[in-house]
């Protein structure tokens, strides 16, 4: 679908396309998608009460962007909120056009209320499912919605056509301001309130008070196959996703094929994506599609509820009337079930052998986890509940990501503005220790601080990222922007580089945006760095993020103008 909402433009830029592919540039069937972002808050009820939510206009979860790989967005975002919003275009590459990535403080300041910005990016060779969502606080609760991508006209997908195809979003809704949420954490040093629901596509579901009449149903032949596309929307809790008797065939995750493999569960951090092919092969009936915590840190407080929506094949027999047919219940993994979701994670490949960089350039060794800051003399007990009278932090080699204020770092690192950051983000932790093991209470402080590590443009990165249990250990879902990379190997315990690159697989391994780091484990990476910009590299847990588990890539031009960022959009917001 393309909405031209500015026809007489889009006919001028459709127009100059034509021109220019008649004359200089190679012909190309690539459409130009233009959309109207409008930031504002919308009542939105939900668990018998209505919240003035920030949506993107008026739509919770917001408007499906669907295009074609190759094709050109151009997002213009108008902020009616009374906040300060970002776009952010998760998975998407970017490549040169770091200004349109979207994290507040990192490609660009944000978007004051009242202000505007328009976002022009290009697909390049991703096809799939991703999305996008505010990068702003907390505003991506209720600020976010599906990006696909199809193959480019004329290419068809690696399995056959399925019949439908059906976006399921997952959510968590909080029966409360999110905003007000984040900001009495920060207020308190403790951690945020749970959230009240998890939602499907906005809904909630059957299960939760209020909400059964508006749960999302799926309408299936039988006989027929339909592609799921689900995405972890939620802020902090990975999910496991299930429909009651049926298989799930996994083809595709964060825009990338995979080859295909059969699962009964998912397992999403919040940020993956998974393309599943489901065939209604089961007796016409109701199912319902659930989703629930998988929370893996121990003794922490989590979200235990959830979520539904309904597989329901249409030539299911009609019930008498007044009689509801209640819809068959997966069983779904316990909360801490560990060994489902690493069965899960561990059975990704690409779909055929893929040029997994081998000579390294860059090889980092990056401990993420959480951290407490023991109070300043003299603070409030109130500003200090943390556990023991703390203040919860996190961060990466120890150091708590601090965002800056007065200019986004792309924007300092391309206009040579000095003391905004520095280029000292260490390659190996400051100190060694037993990172999964009894950590030692006197290196559980963070330093705060606003570096990246620079690249060179080509560079050959391998980051092994190893979890730690400061505090507590548990799975995180890290995320880089602007690129895709390779997953090597994941396991449990202290990385051992003697024996454990003999487990790098480096013939098929998946391509992702988002790994799942194992709780108390580790994770290998590699990437080439062909993007020129500032990348975040974070953990997708909102509640982390702002304790400060991130750091930034800065990759720096290559030469000639292909391996150079663009110039920044004139209406790029300052700060
Ligand atoms: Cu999905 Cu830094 O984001």
């Amino acid at each position: 679908m393309v909405v031209n909402s500015k026809p007489f433009c889009s006919f001028l830029l459709y127009l100059g396309l034509y021109l220019l592919s008649t004359s200089a540039m190679p012909k190309t069937n690539a459409t130009v998608h233009y959309h109207d972002f409008v930031v504002q808050a919308t009542p939105v009820k939900r668990l018998c009460k209505t919240h003035n939510s920030i949506t993107v206009n008026g739509m919770y979860p917001g408007p499906t962007l669907e295009v074609n790989n190759g094709d050109t967005l151009v997002v213009s975002v108008v902020n009616r909120a009374r906040y300060n919003v970002t776009i952010h275009w998760h998975g998407v590459r970017q490549m040169r056009t770091g200004w349109a990535d979207g994290p507040e403080f990192v490609t660009q300041c944000p978007i004051r209320p009242g202000g505007s910005y328009t976002y022009r990016f290009t697909i390049q060779e991703q096809e799939g499912t991703l999305w996008w969502h505010a990068h702003s606080s907390w505003l991506r609760a209720t600020v976010y919605g599906a990006l696909i991508i199809r193959p480019k006209k004329g290419d068809s997908y690696p399995f056959a056509k399925p019949k439908r195809e059906t976006n399921l979003l997952l959510g968590e809704w909080w029966d409360a301001n999110p905003i007000d949420v984040v900001r009495e954490a920060t207020r308190t040093g403790g951690t945020p309130n749970v959230s009240d629901a998890y939602t499907i596509n906005g809904q909630p579901g059957d299960l939760y008070n209020c909400s059964k009449k508006d749960t999302v149903i799926v309408p299936v032949d039988s006989g027929e196959t339909n592609l799921l596309r689900v995405v972890n929307s939620a802020l902090n809790q990975q999910l496991f996703f299930q429909v009651a008797n049926h298989k799930l065939t996994v083809v595709a995750a964060d825009a990338s094929y995979v080859k295909p493999f059969t699962t009964s569960v998912l397992m999403l951090g919040p940020g993956q994506t998974t393309d599943v092919l489901i065939t209604a092969d089961q007796a016409p009936t109701r199912y319902y599609i659930a989703a629930r915590a998988y929370a893996s840190a121990q003794g922490a407080p989590f979200d235990n509820t959830t979520t539904t929506a309904i597989l329901e094949y249409k030539s299911a027999p009609c019930p008498a009337k007044g009689v509801s047919v209640k819809p068959i219940m997966p069983i779904l993994p316990a909360f801490n079930d560990t060994a489902t979701a690493t069965a899960f994670t561990s059975s990704f490949r690409s779909p055929r052998q893929v040029p997994v960089p081998t000579d390294i350039d860059e090889n980092l060794f990056i401990t993420a986890g959480l951290g407490l800051n023991n109070c300043p003399p003299g603070s409030r007990p109130r500003n200090c509940q943390g556990p023991n009278g703390t203040r919860f932090a996190a961060s990466m080699n120890n150091i708590s990501f601090q965002l800056p204020s007065t200019f986004s770092l792309l924007q300092a690192h391309q206009q040579g503005i000095r003391g905004v950051f520095t280029s000292d983000f260490p390659a190996n932790p400051p100190l060694k220790f037993d990172y999964t093991g009894n950590v030692s209470r006197s290196i559980w402080q963070p330093i705060p601080g606003t570096k990246v590590y620079r690249l060179k443009y080509g560079a050959t990165v391998q980051v092994v990222l190893q979890g730690t249990n400061i505090f507590t250990s548990e799975n995180h879902p890290i995320h880089l922007h602007g690129y895709d990379f390779y997953i090597l190997a994941e396991g449990f315990g202290n990385f051992n580089p003697r024996k454990d690159t003999a487990k790098f697989n480096l013939i098929d391994p998946p391509l992702r945006n988002t790994a799942s780091l194992p709780v108390g484990g580790w994770t290998v990476i590699r990437f080439i760095a062909d993007n020129p910009g500032v990348w975040l590299f974070h953990c997708h847990l909102d509640v982390h993020i702002n304790w400060g588990l991130a750091m930034a890539f800065l990759v720096e031009n290559g030469v000639g103008e292909l391996e150079t960022l663009e110039h920044p959009p004139a209406d790029l917001p300052v700060c």
